[in-house]
Order: structure tokens, then C-alpha cells, then sequence
């Protein structure tokens, strides 16, 4: 059995709002010196990395289809956000991130000892 991940979290807004999402529903977020894209789904929030894996689209300029996945702008392959699943079948993988809508505000979290070195 895997071990429990366990995340550093880090506040990205105060509330839904103050995130802005445009009408395409992904905007990007900057957490340390990274970039985060975003994504509100069917009143739900996800989190994966902005450029995408296979030739570092900008991936919150794309969209997000019917099915939920987010779609690359430069050669639309398609990404489950829930999973990182390449849903379009190249085989690439998306990294993603839990994200948390708590009292205080927006959380994004980073898995402690793995992408936690790169927001220092
Ligand atoms: S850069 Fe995203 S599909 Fe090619």
C-alpha cells in the first residue's frame, strides 16, 4: 500500500472570486516562482502544472471540454484534471494538485519533499 501523501498548502485567494476566472474557466496562479493553472469545472476547483508535458503549452490558455479534460492550445491534447490522465493517448502525464475551499480561503497543495524545493 502507498504511504499517505501528505502536502504543504498554500493560500491562493481569499475566496473564488478573487481568482477571475475568465470565461474558459483557467486562469494562472503564481505560487512561489511557479506557475499553477487553475480550473473551475462545474463549480469544482482543480490545480495542475501550466505548461503542459508535452512541449510546454500554456495551458491555461486552452480550455476544458464537456468531459472535464483540459485541453492544450498548441496540439489539443486532451488531460483528465482530476488524474493527470493523457485522456487523447500519447502518453504523457500531467502533474496535478489537490486544491481545498476552506473558510480561510483557497488552498493548492504541493506534496511535502517533492515539489515543495522548487517554491523556496
Ligand atoms: S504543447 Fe501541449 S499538446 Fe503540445
Amino acid at each position: 500500500m502507498e504511504p499517505r501523501k501528505k502536502y504543504q498548502w498554500h493560500k491562493v485567494a481569499t475566496d473564488i472570486a478573487e481568482i477571475n476566472f475568465p470565461a474558459s474557466g483557467l486562469a494562472e496562479l503564481t505560487v512561489g516562482n511557479k506557475k499553477i493553472c487553475i480550473a473551475l469545472f462545474k463549480e469544482s476547483l482543480l490545480a495542475c502544472a501550466q505548461k503542459c508535458p508535452h512541449a510546454g503549452g500554456h495551458l491555461s490558455d486552452g480550455y476544458i471540454d464537456a468531459a472535464g479534460n483540459i485541453v492544450c492550445p498548441l496540439h489539443r491534447y486532451k488531460f483528465n484534471l482530476e488524474n493527470g490522465r493523457n485522456t487523447s493517448g500519447e502518453g504523457y502525464f500531467l502533474k496535478i494538485f489537490p486544491v481545498e475551499i476552506r473558510k480561510e480561503g483557497v488552498f493548492i497543495g504541493f506534496e511535502e519533499n517533492k515539489v515543495w524545493n522548487w517554491l523556496k
